[in-house]
């Protein structure tokens, strides 16, 4: 019996369009094995409320608006992609934002998120105008992130630019990309 497709939601996370992490992500989900469904949003068309930290206050509300969007679209994925420019080493605001919703998630009341979560993978796109090395706070983070939520970590997929299109001149980033999503990083 062969499995089902894998659902793979984009999620892009700059603050600007068409900028280089995207095109870097338009690259590596070209070549996705051909079964593979693809949702793609960007995080500014669905800006959330300001996160606020009621753990120890009663329980989190039932999520509504963009917040449901969001999160109806990551329990329906097998694999989540986080398409982020690195910002001061770190991830930039929508895409943070979005993660912190996870620990609400996590916490209201009938979502089962933790359990749902399991059996997804978590990968990264990101590009930033230094050296590899410097992202490597960022993909510690989201490693340690997969890793808190037991689920698969894929990967960071990264390149270099700095002006929008610059990715286009990057050419080992542009060749790792045809083979990111085929090679899995593992835990
Ligand atoms: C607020 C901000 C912070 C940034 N911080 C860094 C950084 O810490 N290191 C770096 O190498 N580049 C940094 N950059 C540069 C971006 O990572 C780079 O321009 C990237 O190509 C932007 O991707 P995009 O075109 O997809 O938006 C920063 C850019 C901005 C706007």
């Amino acid at each position: 019996m062969s499995l089902p497709p894998r659902r793979f939601l984009f999620l892009l996370s700059s603050t600007r369009r068409l900028g280089n992490t995207e095109q870097l992500a338009y690259c590596a989900a070209h070549h996705l094995p051909v079964p593979a469904e693809q949702q793609w949003l960007h995080l500014l068309d669905y800006p959330l409320p300001d996160f606020v930290d009621l753990r120890h206050r009663g329980t989190f509300p039932t999520p509504t608006g963009n917040a449901k969007l969001l999160l109806d679209a990551t329990l329906d994925a097998t694999d989540i992609v986080l398409i982020a420019p690195l910002y001061w080493y770190s991830l930039p605001v929508p895409a943070k934002l979005y993660l912190d919703y996870w620990s609400a998630w996590l916490r209201t009341p009938n979502l089962d998120f933790r359990q749902k979560m399991q059996c997804k993978s978590l990968w990264a796109i990101v590009v930033s105008s230094g050296e590899r090395a410097e992202a490597q706070p960022l993909e510690d983070a989201l490693k340690l992130s997969a890793q808190y939520m037991k689920m698969a970590w894929g990967g960071m997929l990264f390149g270099t630019g700095s002006r929008p299109n610059d990715i286009q001149f990057d050419a080992p980033a542009l060749q790792r990309a045809k083979s990111f999503f085929l090679t899995p990083a593992g835990n």
